[in-house]
């Protein structure tokens, strides 16, 4: 069963004389990492937000594990889906970075000990814990983008979506990243990495997915999936 499956999906954004994407059809499986690339504008932004429910198709359909994301609320579809946006100027919105990390597992109803014990833990892997007590948005671009990181990470979702998310990292922290993406992938979970860095998507995914003008060119497997 695939985890998230698009069947002939197409969206236009108001006041556009032509669709931003046609007929998408597109299964990821629950496990693995996929990479979703093309140039810009070809509209790998909103292939992810149709994804999780930000957008809706104007013709065809997304399911989520095989149901409607239609049936879904945003709430619901956030519990399954992590998403990192594009830019992580728009994910942050706590007064310090331990608050941000553990937002969600607070949400969630995490016991106080197990909250502190994880965002410790996330501090520490992507090295922010000189930073916790920061506010977030005074952070360079590559340390938001880690922090944004470990709170989508923190409550550790079924399937995780995550939008560029190498830009601002040094190439020590991109093989963090791809390290952590991999780990998770281990324990069976998926996720899809829209990226234009051909080595961190080489080195981190086992397919990936070619969109241009708004279709999907083809699937290709990396050199990651024969190393893993
Ligand atoms: N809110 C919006 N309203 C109108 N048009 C939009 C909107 N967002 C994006 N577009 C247009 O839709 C097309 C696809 O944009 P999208 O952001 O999905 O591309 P992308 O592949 O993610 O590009 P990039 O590599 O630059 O991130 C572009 O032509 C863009 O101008
Ligand atoms: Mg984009």
């Amino acid at each position: 069963m695939a985890f998230l499956k698009l069947n002939e999906v197409s969206f236009s954004y108001p006041r556009q004389d032509r669709p931003v994407l046609s007929g998408i059809d597109l299964a990821l499986e629950q496990e693995g990492i996929a990479a979703l690339v093309g140039p810009n504008g070809s509209g790998k932004t909103t292939l992810t937000k149709l994804m999780v429910g930000i957008l809706s198709p104007s013709a065809g359909e997304v399911y989520l594990e095989e149901r409607s994301l239609r049936n879904f609320s945003l709430a619901q579809i956030g519990r399954r889906i992590g998403y990192i946006f594009q830019n992580p100027d728009h994910q942050l919105f706590c007064s310090t970075v331990a608050e941000e990390i553990g937002f969600g597992l607070k949400h969630r109803g995490w016991p106080l000990d197990a909250i502190t014990e994880r965002v410790k833990f996330l501090l520490d892997y992507f090295e922010l814990t000189p930073y916790r007590k920061a506010f977030p948005l005074h952070l360079s671009r590559g340390e938001k983008q880690r922090v944004a990181m470990a709170a989508v990470l923190a409550p550790e979702p079924a399937f995780l979506i995550l939008d560029e998310p190498t830009v601002g990292l040094d190439l020590y922290r991109k093989k963090l990243l791809g390290d952590y993406l991999k780990k998770i992938a281990r324990l069976g979970r998926g996720t899809l990495v829209v990226s234009h860095d051909h080595s961190f998507v080489q080195n981190t995914a086992d397919r990936v997915v070619v969109l241009e003008r708004g279709r999907i060119q083809g699937c290709e497997k990396t050199k990651g999936q024969e190393t893993r």
